[in-house]
């Protein structure tokens, strides 16, 4: 939720750096905007005074502000596209916030729980609002401090003085970037449960909600632990905590290239994840194995005596994340015979759940900052859990709060609405699950290798799926006019039904829904009528167990009440064809795989109807990529 950017440059004659921080700060924001979209605005320090701007709606409205309205060339400057939590979308909400007379600019991520104490209180001292925010409310108490307090006295710690003894006062989570005309070479930054990255570059430095801000700049990052402060200039970056005392960061090289995060020759960064897929696949499981077939997870630094002990795996996750998690159950159990339960993570820890230290803790998180999964982790390491994430986000939160990360490779995911990061959770899980078979002889060595060997193959299937993607497209433009479409499936088709129907609901804002088939007579089935379009992700005939003939019974029952049924079944699957109004076939796959092929074509479909519709598939309304507000 909300994108952050901050930037000082060094002046011409010097080490000339040639970047107008304007021309910085706006091309960062380009690359977070999937954060929020609900307002954007910069500012910027230029002749001993701030100059801002700020619009409500997409950045190209305050690009066309900017254009009307032009900011003066500065070296130093802020920037932030909001996703709204306190007061409307409005320009007098977004942020940057100003203070201390107009001289100080903040802009914020996060919530400030005790804003509404610290507002009265601020009130009281005769300071006025014109927003209804609480990063308002930081940025006025931020100034009084800065101001009463202190005395504006660079000398005495200057703005970042002031910013530690206004952290020391606020609650809640926060990332927050401030400017001072009276400081013009700093940018001051803090946070506690946000995420927040430092960019080095020669004679410039770079913050940024994550590497996306500064990525086109610089490839050398820094982390910054819970409760820091970082002060950056052109030539120096400070870290201290909220009481001044100095700490470190943690460097790191950014090892995706700013091409990964362009659209590439798509329409949309939606559609080009789609088609990443195979290389987000074939990247997570690249390395993990050798010839052998022997897993070597290097970076699940564990002890292997203690994965050995673990009875109970929770997967904690939300969202399309939550229903890759579902998605593993089926896998892990099947493999390690050990009880695997899927929790949502903002349910988790108000349930008083049974956690203890033979507990292994997997999150899933794309992002890696997700608040939910953040304080669900932290409740089970209390508990004396063992925690492992499955994530994409190289050097965010979640991972490194966990005892062990297990990193999907499949590059930057910029549509809000996940595609490849599904994909890739899917595969890491799995190889979780096949790590803790090999390593508490759940499974012979050849066993695991075949199931790796078929783990080998999927790329190439979701890629014969892509080539043919033109009679998906298709349909789902044929039903742009769809008011409600329902899903079903079985075992692992269930979280893929439900994957289905959230990707549909997200883009095209439709009804959807994902059911158990098993579960439709039990009430589901009383919204059939005529002409109602249900998708049923068919399970493979092949193989012991085969739940196939159960599948094609529901797709019967559904029709006979007026579904337009529209299957996606294995190759060869000659027996839905009379029951099915539109058949999509995948390439035979093991059924614990198919998942990872059963998604494409219902990933593709919401992606056809929401543009045929006219929406914007990358940035759907009301939503954000990251939510990191609980
Ligand atoms: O970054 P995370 O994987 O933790 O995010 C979890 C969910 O917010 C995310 O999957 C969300 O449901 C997406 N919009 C789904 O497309």
């Amino acid at each position: 939720m909300c994108g952050i950017v901050g930037y000082v440059g060094r002046s011409a004659g010097r080490v000339n750096t040639e970047h107008n921080a304007l021309d910085v700060v706006l091309e960062g924001l380009r690359r977070l905007e999937y954060r929020g979209y609900d307002s954007a605005g910069i500012a910027v320090v230029s002749d001993g005074a701030i100059s801002s701007r700020k619009k409500s709606g997409k950045l190209s409205n305050l690009v066309a502000e900017l254009e009307a309205r032009p900011l003066p060339e500065s070296l130093t400057g802020i920037g932030h596209t909001r996703w709204a939590t306190h007061g409307g979308p409005t320009d007098q909400n977004a942020h940057p916030h100003l203070a201390d007379g107009g001289k100080l600019a903040l802009i914020h991520n996060g919530i400030i729980e005790n804003f509404a104490e610290l507002k009265l209180e601020l009130l009281g001292k005769g300071v006025e609002f014109a927003s209804e925010t609480d990063t308002e409310v930081a940025a006025a108490l931020l100034g009084d401090i800065y101001r009463n307090r202190l005395g504006g006295d660079a000398a005495d710690g200057g703005l970042t003085r002031a910013m530690e003894l206004a952290c020391q006062r606020l609650e809640g989570a926060f990332t927050l970037l401030a400017v001072h005309a009276e400081q013009p070479d700093v940018v001051v930054a803090a946070r506690r449960n946000s995420p927040l990255v430092v960019g080095l570059g020669e004679g410039e430095n770079f913050l940024g909600s994550d590497v996306s801000g500064f990525i086109d700049y610089t490839r050398r990052a820094v982390e910054l632990g819970q409760d820091q402060i970082v002060t950056i200039t052109a030539d120096s970056v400070e870290i201290t905590d909220f009481y001044g005392a100095p700490a470190e960061g943690k460097e790191y090289h950014v090892n995706w290239d700013p091409a990964s995060a362009e659209k590439g020759g798509f329409p949309s960064f939606m559609e080009k994840e789609i088609h990443d897929q195979p290389d987000a696949v074939l990247q997570t499981l690249l390395g993990r194995s050798d010839v052998h077939g022997k897993l070597t997870l290097d970076e699940l630094r564990i002890d292997p005596a203690l994965l050995k002990s673990v009875d109970k795996i929770i997967v904690l996750a939300c969202g399309t994340s939550a229903y890759a998690g579902q998605v593993a159950k089926y896998a892990i159990e099947h493999w390690c015979r050990i009880p695997t339960e899927v929790e949502l993570s903002h349910e988790f820890r108000y349930r008083d759940p049974i956690v203890d230290e033979n507990t292994l803790i997997v999150s899933i998180s794309q992002s890696g900052e997700t608040m939910d999964t953040l304080m669900a982790v932290r409740y089970a390491k209390e508990q004396g859990a063992k925690t492992v994430s499955i994530c994409n986000t190289n050097g965010s939160t979640i991972p490194r709060e966990s005892d062990a990360v297990l990193y999907t490779h499949a590059g930057p995911e910029i549509a809000v609405a996940s595609t490849k990061a599904f994909l890739a959770q899917i595969t890491a899980a799995y190889l979780l699950g096949l790590y803790l078979a090999q390593l508490r002889g759940n499974k012979f060595q050849g066993e695991i290798k075949d199931i790796l060997a078929d783990l080998g193959k999927i790329p190439a299937k979701i890629q014969q799926i892509l080539d043919n993607e033109e009679q998906i497209k298709e349909l789902g433009r044929s039903m742009a006019d769809a008011k409600s479409v329902l899903f079903l499936g079985r075992h692992v088709g269930f979280p893929v039904a439900m994957e289905g129907a959230l990707k549909l609901k997200e883009l095209a804002y439709i009804h959807a829904e994902g059911f158990a088939a098993g579960e439709l007579k039990h009430g589901p089935i009383a919204l059939i009528e005529e002409g109602q379009p249900v998708f049923v992700v068919v399970p493979s005939p092949r193989g012991r167990d085969s739940l196939h003939a159960k599948v094609v019974s529901n797709i019967q029952e559904v029709r006979a009440r007026g579904a337009k049924t529209i299957v996606i079944a294995e190759e060869g699957d000659e027996a839905v064809k009379a029951y099915a109004e539109h058949v999509f076939y995948i390439p035979e796959t093991p059924t614990l795989l198919a998942p990872l092929l059963s998604t494409v074509p219902l990933q593709i479909f919401a992606l056809e109807l929401a543009s045929a519709k006219g929406y914007d598939v990358d940035q759907p309304r009301n939503l954000a990529k990251s939510v990191t507000v609980e």
